[in-house]
């Protein structure tokens, strides 16, 4: 496969009749000099012009649906649906990323690879198919000005890349594969030797060696294919190949972590769960829990 003529045609999403209209604004703002701070929060700060403020203002209103974050943008924070710095405080105790080739597959808009930049690796890439998150992703980093370079590519591209990574994280995208195997396989063919895997999925609790598959619908979200116990979990990454697997922590998702904020479209947590047992989602299925896993080739 061609994943570079794949991601070149790629480019064309962003002339969508939804994307383009963000791009010409996009285009539009003027050259700003500003600084930023990469913490749990990240900001974006600096001396701007009244009009200049209204312009970014403006698009980071169209920018909406604003999920991982949060970020503060000359002022204006962006209280995103997800407190995205739960997630990357959990794993950044387990990696040390400097000078390390990064992919981050299912990047969205880039929140957790600005946050790795703190630990200065070689190279990162982040993977994502939605020319709305690269929108946001090319929106922020035209401040921040870093290397990242995103591709408009999923997990099934990983594989034929140019380039092997000393350590990928795919986090929140393995249930939204229809063969999990096949994806782990992919993402350890990708790995270049002594590669790490940071991996997190929906689980289901239980010692059995099973999966849940949704009728339709999981949390309200459509394309969740299956929801494995941990035990599950690990024999999946063990039969793609990988030799050490460790689970490094299990969390269920609350409304600190995610909840319904002005920045979102549509509902969040608090309608995806049964009102009457926050222990179920809407459909009746065990509430969202996530188990992050650490795998070596
Ligand atoms: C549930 S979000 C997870 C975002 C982030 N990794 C996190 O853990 O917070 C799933 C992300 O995967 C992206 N995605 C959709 N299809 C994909 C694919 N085929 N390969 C990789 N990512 C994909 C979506 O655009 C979205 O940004």
């Amino acid at each position: 496969m061609d994943v570079k003529q794949v991601a070149n045609e790629r480019l064309s999403w962003l002339k969508w009749k939804n994307i383009a209209p963000l791009r010409e604004k996009l285009d539009a703002l003027d050259e700003i000099d500003s600084i930023h701070d990469i913490g749990d929060v990240i900001k974006i700060s600096g001396d701007i012009l009244d009009s200049e403020k209204e312009q970014i203002d403006s698009l980071l209103y169209d920018l909406k649906p604003w999920r991982k974050g949060p970020f503060e943008i000359f002022g204006t924070f962006i209280d995103t649906e997800w407190n995205s710095s739960i997630k990357y405080n959990l794993l950044e105790r387990y990696f040390d990323l400097s000078n390390k080739c990064v992919a981050d597959v299912g990047c969205n808009n880039g929140y957790y690879m600005f946050r790795m930049l703190k630990q200065n690796p070689k190279h990162i890439v982040g993977f994502d198919p939605s020319p709305h998150y690269k929108t946001q992703f090319d929106f922020l980093n035209c401040f921040i000005k870093s290397d990242i370079v995103y591709e408009l590519l999923g997990i099934e591209h990983i594989e034929f890349y140019h380039r092997k990574f000393d350590v990928i994280f795919c986090l929140g995208v393995l249930y939204h594969r229809s063969d999990p195997i096949k994806s782990l396989k992919s993402l350890k063919k990708s790995l270049n030797k002594n590669g790490v895997l940071f991996l997190d999925s929906f689980i289901i609790d239980g010692d059995d060696h099973v999966a849940l598959t949704p009728k339709k619908t999981y949390s309200k979200i459509p394309n969740v294919y299956f929801i494995p116990t941990v035990v599950t979990l690990i024999n999946w990454c063990k039969r793609a190949g990988f030799k050490n697997v460790e689970l490094l922590n299990i969390k269920k998702t609350d409304l600190n972590e995610q909840r319904h904020t002005k920045w979102l479209k549509g509902d969040s947590l608090e309608s995806f769960l049964d009102p009457n047992d926050p222990n179920l989602t809407i459909e009746g299925y065990p509430a969202p829990k996530r188990a992050y896993i650490k795998a070596l080739i």
